[in-house]
C-alpha cells in the first residue's frame, strides 16, 4: 500500500490566505449588497507598466515568427535578464554579484518554499515571529519542524525570534544555534526594516555559527530611508553565508505574470560543496525556466523607462501606505510599518484578538485585512493592512474604519 507524506497532516487545514479568501467569499455571498474592500493579501492592483506591456507584445511577436521563435529557456534564465539584474540590482549598489550567481524563477513564493530542499533534514530553522507562513509550512512538509503545540502555537523544532513592539519588530540574535535563518526585510508582515549595521550583525553571526541566511528582499523597492540596505550583499561577508530571494511581483506588478530570482554566491559552501551547484542541479531537474516573454518583460523593468514607471507605481502604493498609517494614528490606533514597506501593522483595539478584529472589521466596515496571529504567535492581537489597493478604495476603507 502506498504511503503519503504524513508531514502534510501536521499542517493547518489550509494556507492562511486561502482561509481568509473562503471566509470573505462566504460573507460576500451572504451580503451581496455590500461593497467589500480587500486590503488583506498583498496583491497588486495597478496595471503593468507601459514599458513592460510593450516588451511583452514584442516578445509574443517574436514567438510567432519561425526566425525568432524560442523553445525551452536556459535552465538558469536568459543571459539578457541575468546581466541586467547583476548590473542594476547589485553592481549599481556596490555588491559583488555575478550574472552566473543569479537563478531566474517564476516566483519568490515557490523559491522560498523550495530552497529548503538543498539542505539536509536535520537542519534547525530559525524564523521571525510573526513570519510569512511559507517558510515554516514548507519545512513542515519536509519533516523538519517537529510537532505543533496548539497551546503555544509553535513547532517544537523551530527557533522563533519574536518581533514585538518592544524590539521595534526587529529580532534579537537567537539563544539557540540555528542552521538556516529566514530573514525578510523590509518585513512581511510587520513592515519593519533593518539598518545596514543591524543586518551586518546577522551576517557576522551566520558566518561565526556556520549558518545560512535565507534573505527575502521581495519588498526592497519600498525602501525610502537612506541607511536601509536593499540587498544583504551590501554587508561584508554575506557572500559566504547568504542566499537572497527577489521578486518582480511587488515592484513591477508581476503577481499575475510570475517572475523572480534567487542569488546564490559561488563562495557559499558547506564542507567543500557549493550550494550554487546544488540549486543549479535542482533547478535543471525540476524546472524548465520562466517563459521567454516574461523574461523579456523583466528585462524591460531595468531599462530607463521601465525604472521610471515602476518608481511611479511604487510611489502610488506608498501614498496609500502613508494614508493608512497616518489615518490609523489619527484615529488613535497603534500602527507601524508603511515607511519602507507596503504593509501597515496595527494593534487590534480594546484587547481584541486578531481574528476578532478581522470579523469586526469585515462585518462593521466591510474591510478585509490579515489577522496577525496567522503569521505566528507573536502576531496575536495585531492586524496587517496592505497598501496595494487603489487609492480610492484605500481612502474609502480608512473613512469606514474611522467611522467605526
Ligand atoms: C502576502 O500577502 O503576504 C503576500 O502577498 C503573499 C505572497 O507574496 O505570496
Amino acid at each position: 500500500m502506498f504511503k503519503i507524506n504524513d508531514n502534510y497532516l501536521k499542517l493547518p487545514g489550509s494556507y492562511l490566505f486561502s482561509t481568509i479568501g473562503k471566509k470573505v467569499n462566504a460573507y460576500a455571498a451572504a451580503n451581496p449588497d455590500r461593497k467589500i474592500i480587500r486590503l488583506g493579501i498583498g496583491d497588486v492592483t495597478q496595471p503593468l507598466p507601459a514599458a513592460v506591456v510593450e516588451a511583452l507584445h514584442k516578445a509574443v511577436d517574436e514567438m510567432g515568427d519561425a526566425a525568432s521563435f524560442r523553445g525551452y529557456a536556459p535552465d538558469l534564465g536568459y543571459e539578457f535578464l541575468r546581466k541586467a539584474i547583476a548590473e542594476k540590482d547589485f553592481a549599481a549598489r556596490g555588491c559583488e554579484i555575478d550574472a552566473d550567481e543569479i537563478f531566474i524563477s517564476d516566483g519568490a513564493k515557490s523559491d522560498s518554499a523550495n530552497i529548503q530542499e538543498i539542505f539536509g533534514p536535520d537542519n534547525r530553522i530559525a524564523v521571525c515571529d510573526p513570519v510569512y507562513p511559507v517558510y515554516v509550512d514548507s519545512n513542515v512538509m519536509a519533516g523538519r519542524c517537529g510537532n505543533y503545540d496548539e497551546k503555544t502555537q509553535r513547532w517544537s523544532d523551530v527557533i522563533y525570534m519574536p518581533c514585538t513592539a518592544e524590539n521595534d519588530f526587529v529580532p534579537e540574535l537567537p539563544q539557540q544555534r540555528p542552521d538556516l535563518i529566514y530573514l525578510c526585510f523590509p518585513n512581511n508582515p510587520t513592515g519593519a526594516a533593518v539598518t545596514k549595521e543591524q543586518l551586518q550583525r546577522w551576517v557576522d553571526y551566520a558566518n561565526e555559527q556556520g549558518a545560512v541566511i535565507l534573505f527575502d528582499a521581495a519588498y526592497e523597492a519600498y525602501i525610502s530611508e537612506k541607511d536601509i540596505p536593499h540587498s544583504i550583499y551590501e554587508c561584508e561577508g554575506a557572500r559566504t553565508c547568504a542566499i537572497e530571494l527577489r521578486s518582480f511581483s511587488k515592484n513591477a506588478g508581476f503577481t499575475g505574470l510570475r517572475l523572480s530570482y534567487t542569488v546564490i554566491p559561488k563562495a557559499l559552501e558547506a564542507g567543500g560543496t557549493s550550494l550554487h551547484a546544488l540549486w543549479a542541479r535542482r533547478h535543471g531537474t525540476k524546472y524548465n525556466g520562466a517563459p521567454y516573454i516574461v523574461q523579456r518583460a523583466g528585462e524591460a523593468v531595468y531599462a530607463p523607462r521601465g525604472q521610471e514607471q515602476i518608481r511611479e507605481m511604487v510611489n502610488r502604493y506608498m501614498k496609500n501606505a502613508h494614508y493608512i498609517r497616518d489615518g490609523l494614528k489619527d484615529a488613535g490606533y497603534e500602527a507601524s510599518g508603511g515607511i519602507n514597506s507596503p504593509y501597515i501593522w496595527m494593534k487590534a483595539p480594546d484587547g481584541m484578538t486578531s481574528w476578532e478584529f478581522f470579523d469586526f472589521l469585515l462585518e462593521r466596515a466591510n474591510v478585509v485585512g490579515t489577522p496577525g496571529s496567522g503569521f505566528g504567535p507573536s502576531g496575536e492581537g495585531y492586524f496587517r493592512l496592505t497598501a496595494f489597493g487603489t487609492y480610492e478604495n484605500t481612502a474609502e476603507a480608512m473613512e469606514r474604519i474611522r467611522r467605526i
